[in-house]
């Protein structure tokens, strides 16, 4: 049986569509097994400051269509040091809070894991990050968001890329992490992609070159990642524009437009499953544990596993994009 009797429930680091669900779903999870549950505002700042409320199921009622986050997020330097996490353990001690609930990506899980490290506080991990760079779960909270608003968007780019015969560079989100890149660029039938986990084994614009971009079209949409690794897609443009003058190049920035939106289906039903899974893994006496799913099935994956960063990209969709993009 289960110690923690009220837990505490965050969002931090970069919002994703999707998290709203997930707090809804912990919130309803953790009242229907007799739990209390606490609203923890700002992310860790909140912790650290005190900007704590009681959260009834009522204060997660219609929110499970709102992209960003209820209880809004940041990124914490305080909880960074021992001092700021000292006093984050000292509000949860006078909220009577024994857990939390973590909703957020990479950086995130690192400082929840040093936490439970330090105050042996139990904490589970639910991933949420448009990058979907984390190990241990297919997709994370957000990621299917963002690439619907990646097509939608490189829809309407086609268009004016047709009608002048461009060359397009569009860079899109994901840290060093090229999932969006990637699969945006199969699912908007873009001809390449340029992302970081290959920028060190080959040129990725000299082979789009030289593979003939434009044997069979008057018109070209790549894909960049942002990533110190590739450059981003002003670099690109402007060796283009040096090393390819013959081409009509213009860049398109999608930005933090990637980061809003009302969550797809595919978000709202993984987060809603991560979120009730998280309150299972509590009872159970789990701890420091991300909730993932892999094959449609829940996992638990440890934090250092998660946040590794080696979640690979699978090259059979590389040689998928070469493939159709002929
Ligand atoms: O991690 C999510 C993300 O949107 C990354 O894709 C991006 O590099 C970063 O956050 C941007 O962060 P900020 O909103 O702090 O500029």
């Amino acid at each position: 049986m289960s110690t923690v009797k009220c837990i505490g429930i965050l969002t931090s680091g970069g919002d994703a569509p999707g998290m709203n669900a997930a707090i809804r779903a912990v919130t309803r999870s953790a009242i229907y097994n007799g739990l209390s549950v606490k609203g923890i505002y700002r992310g860790f700042r909140g912790l650290v400051a005190d900007e704590i409320v009681d959260f009834k199921s009522q204060n997660v009622s219609n929110i499970i269509q709102m992209g960003g986050t209820i209880l809004k997020t940041a990124r914490c330097k305080e909880f960074m040091t021992p001092e700021g996490r000292k006093a984050a353990y000292e509000t949860m001690q006078r909220h009577n809070i024994d857990a939390l609930i973590i909703i957020g990506g990479d950086g995130s899980l690192t400082g929840a894991r040093i936490f439970a490290q330090e105050y042996d506080v139990p904490c589970i991990g639910l991933p949420g990050t448009i990058d979907n760079d984390l190990y241990g779960t297919d997709t994370t909270i957000g990621y299917d968001t963002a690439l619907n608003t990646i097509i939608d968007a490189v829809d309407k780019i086609r268009d004016t890329a047709t009608s002048h015969d461009r060359l397009f560079f569009v860079e899109v989100m994901g840290r060093d992490a090229g999932f969006l890149a990637l699969n945006g660029a199969i699912a908007s039938g873009a001809e390449a992609a340029i992302i970081p986990e290959f920028s060190t084994e080959v040129d990725q614009l000299e082979e789009f070159i030289k593979n003939g971009f434009r044997k069979s079209k008057n018109s070209s949409i790549v894909i960049v990642a942002e990533s110190d690794l590739t450059g981003g897609a002003m670099h690109y443009a402007e060796r283009v524009k040096n090393e390819y003058p013959q081409y009509d190049v213009r860049v398109t920035i999608l930005g933090h437009v990637q980061r809003g939106g009302r969550p797809t289906a595919h978000d709202r039903i993984l987060a809603s499953r991560l979120g009730a899974a998280a309150i299972d893994a509590l009872m159970e006496d789990q701890r420091n544990v991300m909730i993932g799913i892999v094959n449609d099935e829940i996992v638990y994956v440890p934090f250092s596993r998660a946040i590794k960063n080696d979640k690979p990209v699978k090259r059979q969709l590389v040689n998928v994009l070469r493939e159709l993009s002929i």
